[in-house]
């Protein structure tokens, strides 16, 4: 007689593989990256830099940091021909769908495609890290009816990336806050778009398609567009005297609170403080006005009545959304941060790979035979 399987549902709490790119500790509360804890990474380093590291697995010296930026910079622009196809997007199409469509389409006309050897996979990764941001630049001036302005090789990842969305440089305050997120956002253990990536390489697929792959996984509001539907909340909500009655509802229609809650910490998580000290310097001057109070009050009724903690994607929507993007374009800053994490997985992956196919416990109808068809 059969034994009943154990079934691990969202495969919660089952340890799949090994990994030395980052190491999550819900206990602890705290999250390296290749050993460094994330908030030292967060106060001390830039974006490159950190981009290197989940790479490399050291920090750069200053030549092998210069080396990696001048690659870095010199691969941003994108071909006339990726321009056109992301100009014939429909306009109202999320930009995550532009995003995963850039990446497909990078992928094709890539003649390394095929290359799996580390080298060639991880300049696949530095081109990407390098054309994300002139993508989703382009795509929120295009749908503005603006024309999109050229990546700058003079300007560091970020002020570039502020310069090509809004035609301007902003304030080392909110270049830093800007830099602080992407740094938080950049990996997190075997999360539902890295695993998707890795399960894609896992067949021996290419590169292109794991991160294609990975950005429809990320699209879902319950991982990476949660910092989208975080700001849909704020505004649904208004202002701050609401929260209270908007939540009475909200929790007893079982709605989902976005920016709260995690798989794996449960008792706060590791990168909510680093930013939400970013959010704190950036509204100092009080600019958020009434969303940062509503923020505020939203946070302390669902930890006092639920006991859940706000997630990375909380502090994170607001702040760029204080930093003038547009609501659909957070998700796709996630995705130029992340395309470190995940292109190291797939990386690690194909080191010593094992196809993942688990197994299904049937509970459709018995075996029967087809009837006969007239
Ligand atoms: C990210 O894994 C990663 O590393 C992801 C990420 C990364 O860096 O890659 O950290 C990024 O995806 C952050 C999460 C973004 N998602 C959201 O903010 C969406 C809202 N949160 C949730 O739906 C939820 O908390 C999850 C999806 C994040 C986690 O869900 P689980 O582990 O499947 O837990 P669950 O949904 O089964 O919740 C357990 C209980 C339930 O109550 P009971 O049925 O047991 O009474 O907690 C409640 C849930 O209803 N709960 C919430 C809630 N989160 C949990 N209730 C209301 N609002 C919430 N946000």
């Amino acid at each position: 007689e059969q034994t009943e399987p154990t079934i691990h549902r969202g495969l919660a709490g089952v340890v799949v593989d090994t990994t030395s790119v980052s190491m999550v500790n819900p206990e602890t509360n705290s999250l390296t990256y290749r050993g460094y804890p994330v908030q030292q990474l967060a106060a001390a380093c830039t974006f490159e830099e950190v981009a290197y590291l989940i790479w490399h697995g050291e920090l750069p010296d200053p030549g092998q940091l210069e080396a990696f930026t001048a690659d870095e910079r010199s691969r941003r622009a994108i071909s006339p021909e990726l321009q056109q196809v992301l100009l014939a997007m429909p306009t109202d199409c999320h930009p995550m769908d532009v995003l995963r469509t850039a990446v497909s389409w990078i992928g094709a006309a890539d003649p390394t495609e095929e290359d799996a050897s580390p080298e060639a996979n991880l300049a696949k990764s530095v081109d990407l890290l390098a054309k994300l941001p002139t993508v989703v630049a382009l795509d929120q001036r295009r749908r503005q009816g603006r024309e999109p302005i050229a990546p700058d090789p003079e300007l560091a990842y970020t002020p570039n990336f502020f310069r090509m969305c809004f035609g301007e440089v902003p304030g080392d305050d909110v270049l830093r806050a800007f830099d602080v997120s992407l740094i938080l956002y950049a990996e997190h253990s075997f999360n539902a778009s890295t695993f998707t990536a890795r399960v894609v390489t896992s067949t021996l697929s290419d590169l292109h398609s794991a991160v294609t792959a990975a950005i429809g996984a990320l699209k879902g509001p319950l991982h990476g567009g949660a910092n989208e539907a975080v700001m849909h909340t704020l505004d649904e909500i208004g202002t701050a005297d609401r929260v209270s009655g908007w939540l009475d509802e909200a929790l007893a229609t079982k709605r989902k609170i976005m920016g709260f809650g995690h798989r794996v910490y449960k008792n706060g998580d590791s990168r909510v403080p680093t930013m939400q000290a970013e959010l704190d310097k950036i509204t100092a001057d009080g600019r958020a006005g009434d969303l940062r109070a509503t923020y505020d009050a939203l946070g302390a009724e669902m930890l006092a009545r639920k006991s859940i903690h706000p997630n990375l994607d909380y502090p994170s929507g607001l702040v760029y959304h204080l930093m003038g993007f547009e609501t659909a374009v957070f998700t796709p800053i996630f995705v130029m941060s992340r395309i470190t994490g995940w292109t190291a997985h797939v990386m690690e992956q194909l080191a010593g790979n094992a196809l993942i196919r688990p197994l299904s416990s049937y509970v459709g109808p018995a075996e029967r035979a087809v009837p006969p068809r007239s």
